[in-house]
């Protein structure tokens, strides 16, 4: 199981967070990984500044836009998983 956090604190928020949260259910759904990530969202990552920020397992990712996501999922999702 991966898990991705997707800060919705104010300021991730204001800078598209919803969008990053949905562009990362597209890319779940399209693979089918439903059962293998687990998508949620969290209060602020501490990195106001450089949001929108997630978290994959241990690793904050900064600066994430809807158009990095496609690119993040497979480098940190698809090759982990070995999808
Ligand atoms: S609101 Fe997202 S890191 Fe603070």
């Amino acid at each position: 199981m991966i898990s991705i956090e997707v800060c919705v604190g104010s300021s991730c928020h204001l800078k598209g967070a919803r969008d990053v949260i949905d562009a990362f259910n597209n890319e779940i759904k399209h693979h089918g990984l439903e059962r293998k990530v687990f998508l949620t969202g969290a209060f602020c990552l501490g990195k106001c500044l450089n949001g929108v920020t997630i978290k994959i397992d241990d690793e904050l990712i900064l600066e994430v836009t809807p158009e990095i996501v496609p690119d993040i999922f497979q480098s940190r999702v698809l090759d982990v998983l070995g999808v």
